[in-house]
């Protein structure tokens, strides 16, 4: 749904006038350092490698049906029983369960209800605002049914066929291998909490389509092997410039394994994909529009009070979710630019995504084509 998967997708894809200009005002308001491209250069240095004993620590194993979060929502238009009904699928196919918050049409909102408007930002009737609100009635949702943890996504996201396995190995490495939070040498310290993926975030990024990092901050990242993880080469070009630029990772660090980088979270674009604790629901809602006005959408509030330090926690890249597309204007539900092309695509067959290893949506094929007359041919009674 999401404003913001297309406004990203028109930033670095399509590159329409309008949204850039719009996208530059946010950011160059808000980070003085300038535009992402500054924070890949950088020289702050990390310490040696890590010595410690994993002794008495279980295996990684693939996570639960919600992904080790306590549920999973994804937010989708009412009407776009498109996505849904892949999504359906997909999830049947993931063995994951997940629940719908509907996508919110910014007409069916009361301008009374509407948060106080920030920096002069008029947003009445905007489809940012009715995204906003859709991403706010699922930290409501969090805070009324006191769900410790969620993850939520948007209706045209793609995931890998082994996302279990991608969870349940992120999930052990923010609980058994913390080195941003404890050290390295104290990663022990997080071996007893209770909370699967450690108790001291607010957010979770999965699902990012571009990222800003703190370059002052470099040190608060680790690197770990990913068998699922994606091969440098099919990565979106953000993505792969932030591994090899930023992070040092090169095809020489692979040998078969895939790398995966854990960082402090600092400057994530679009809300495809999010996990958040029950409190960082609360520090959002609080944060963006729910107390406090709202002046950018949703995903650009978040990555400002993110920057600020007002949300903080964990970044993976490259990403566990990114955008599923079809060509067409089935691909916004809020980007006039998207919205006025008139060709409706080939339909969901025919869509892409990049970085991504093993294609969940490319795998439904494989798990549900069957042609009962050819396979009796042989089988004469
Ligand atoms: C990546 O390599 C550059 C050049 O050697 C270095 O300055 C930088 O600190 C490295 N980045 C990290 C995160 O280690
Ligand atoms: C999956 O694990 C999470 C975290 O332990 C838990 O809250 C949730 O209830 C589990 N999901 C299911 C379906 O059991
Ligand atoms: C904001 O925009 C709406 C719709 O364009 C308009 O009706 C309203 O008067 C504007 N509000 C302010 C305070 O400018
Ligand atoms: C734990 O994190 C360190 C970096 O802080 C990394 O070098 C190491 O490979 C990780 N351990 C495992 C088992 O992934
Ligand atoms: C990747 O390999 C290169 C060259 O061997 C090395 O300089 C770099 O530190 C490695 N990066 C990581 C993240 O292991």
């Amino acid at each position: 749904m999401a404003v913001l998967t297309a406004q990203a997708i028109r930033m670095i894809q399509i590159g329409g006038a309008c949204s850039i200009v719009l996208f530059l005002f946010y950011s160059l308001s808000h980070f003085k350092s300038g535009s992402f491209g500054d924070s890949f250069s950088s020289n702050v240095n990390i310490p040696g490698a890590p010595v410690m004993s994993f002794k008495n620590v279980p295996k990684p194993k693939p996570a639960n049906s919600t992904l080790d979060f306590q549920e999973i929502l994804y937010i989708s238009m009412p009407w776009r029983t498109d996505r849904q009904d892949a999504l359906s699928l997909l999830a049947a196919i993931s063995g994951i369960k997940m629940k719908l918050i509907p996508g919110i049409n910014p007409s069916d909102m009361h301008v009374k209800g509407e948060p106080h408007m920030l920096n002069g930002q008029n947003m009445t009737g905007s489809p940012a605002l009715g995204c906003w609100r859709a991403h706010a009635n699922a930290w409501k949702y969090m805070i009324d049914n006191d769900i410790e943890s969620a993850l939520i996504l948007e209706d045209d996201i793609d995931w890998d066929v082994n996302i279990k396995e991608i969870f349940g190995l992120w999930q052990w490495q923010l609980k058994y291998n913390n080195t941003i939070r404890w050290g390295r040498e104290n990663v022990k310290k997080g071996w007893k909490e209770d909370c699967p993926y450690g108790c001291d975030w607010d957010e979770l990024w999965m699902g990012q389509c571009n990222n800003k990092v703190n370059k002052n901050r470099l040190d608060l990242h680790w690197t770990y092997e990913d068998p699922n993880g994606p091969d440098l080469d099919s990565l979106h070009d953000w993505s792969k410039k932030e591994m090899t630029q930023v992070w040092n990772v090169t095809s020489d660090n692979r040998s078969g394994n895939q790398m995966r980088v854990t960082s402090a979270t600092y400057g994530p674009l679009c809300t495809m994909g999010y996990a958040v604790s029950r409190m960082g629901a609360m520090r959002m809602l609080y944060n963006i529009g729910g107390w406090k006005g709202l002046g950018s959408p949703v995903d650009l509030e978040i990555q400002y009070k993110t920057n600020d330090g007002l949300l903080s926690g964990y970044t993976m890249t490259p990403p566990a979710f990114t955008v599923w597309r079809l060509g067409g204007n089935k691909d916004s539900d809020n980007d006039p630019n998207i919205e006025k092309n008139n060709n409706a695509g080939t339909g969901n067959e025919n869509g892409e995504s990049k970085g991504i290893k093993h294609s969940v949506r490319k795998h439904l094929s494989e798990v549900l084509e069957k042609n009962y007359w050819r396979d009796m041919e042989n089988e004469i009674r």
